[in-house]
């Protein structure tokens, strides 16, 4: 009888990212580079900054709970992952082709974790934030001037650690492509991974419905609280 020949697995395309994430991640980068700059050129670009703030709270807030019905890739229990998970990945972490997660890996999971939280630091603190001339957040009245310098004083303190997050995470992106050989870029744009090897768990499609009804709500509340 013939013996078989053993070939190693055809790439096949894998679902990771749903439309709502991606749409979440390029529209969030957009405008943490739009308040960025507008914040820097000051003067009238201060209205800019307020607007694309509030729109980024807008969509962190939208994250939040699609983090519990989106796609599972996208859920933070499908990402979050205990101390020793992070710990056998780490060691992994400069071997040159390791197996692809379907989604974020255990280290990348508490990566995104400190985006967020910092993102959500510095819109918030936005909000109550002055700068002792003539800008001031739309919730600037809800707190003593006191609490609004401190709370200023976070929020210039917290872009220096948002910009040095957001580094790393591009210069990790980069690390994947060029050393590790797994493009991660792609998926954040198609959404599919090309994936050898046995098949990952299934992933559940959560509906674009309701993330438009989600997005619409998160929207919804964010320009009820400013205006
Ligand atoms: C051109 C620059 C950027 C590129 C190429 C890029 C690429 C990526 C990629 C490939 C992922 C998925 C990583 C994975 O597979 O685990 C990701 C996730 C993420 N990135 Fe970026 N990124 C960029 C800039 C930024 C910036 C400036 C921020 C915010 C400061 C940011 C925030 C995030 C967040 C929060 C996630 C998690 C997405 C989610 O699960 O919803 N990214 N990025
Ligand atoms: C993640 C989103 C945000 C980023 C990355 C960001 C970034 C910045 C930066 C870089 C500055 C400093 C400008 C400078 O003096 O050079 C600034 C100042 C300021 N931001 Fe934001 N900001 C964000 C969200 C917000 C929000 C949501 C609001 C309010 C709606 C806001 C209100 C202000 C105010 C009032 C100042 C003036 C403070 C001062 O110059 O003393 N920001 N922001």
């Amino acid at each position: 009888m013939a013996r078989r020949k053993s070939h190693p697995p055809r790439p096949r395309s894998v679902f990771i990212w749903d439309l709502p994430t991606r749409l979440f991640h390029w529209i969030l980068v957009c405008l943490v580079a739009l308040a960025y700059v507008a914040g820097d050129l000051g003067g009238n670009w201060m209205v800019t900054h307020l607007r694309a703030g509030e729109a980024i709270l807008a969509l962190l807030l939208f994250r939040l709970v699609w983090g519990f019905l989106g796609s599972t890739p996208s859920r933070f229990v499908s990402f979050v992952r205990g101390p020793r998970a992070v710990l056998r990945y780490v060691r992994t972490l400069f071997v040159r082709s390791t197996t692809p997660h379907p989604g974020h890996n255990p280290l990348g999971g508490w990566s995104v974790l400190a985006m967020l939280a910092l993102l959500f630091v510095q819109a918030v603190t936005g909000l109550f934030a002055n700068d002792d001339i003539f800008v001031t957040g739309p919730l600037y009245a809800w707190v003593s001037k006191a609490a609004s310098d401190r709370l200023t004083k976070i929020h210039l303190f917290n872009r220096w650690l948002l910009a040095a997050t957001g580094g790393v995470h591009i210069a990790a992106v980069f690390f994947y492509l060029f050393y590790k050989r797994e493009n991660l870029i792609l998926p954040m744009i198609t959404g599919k991974k090309r994936w050898r090897g046995a098949a990952p768990p299934p992933i559940r499609r959560a509906s674009r419905l309701l993330a438009l009804l989600v997005a619409l709500a998160s929207f919804g509340a964010v320009w009820l609280l400013v205006r």
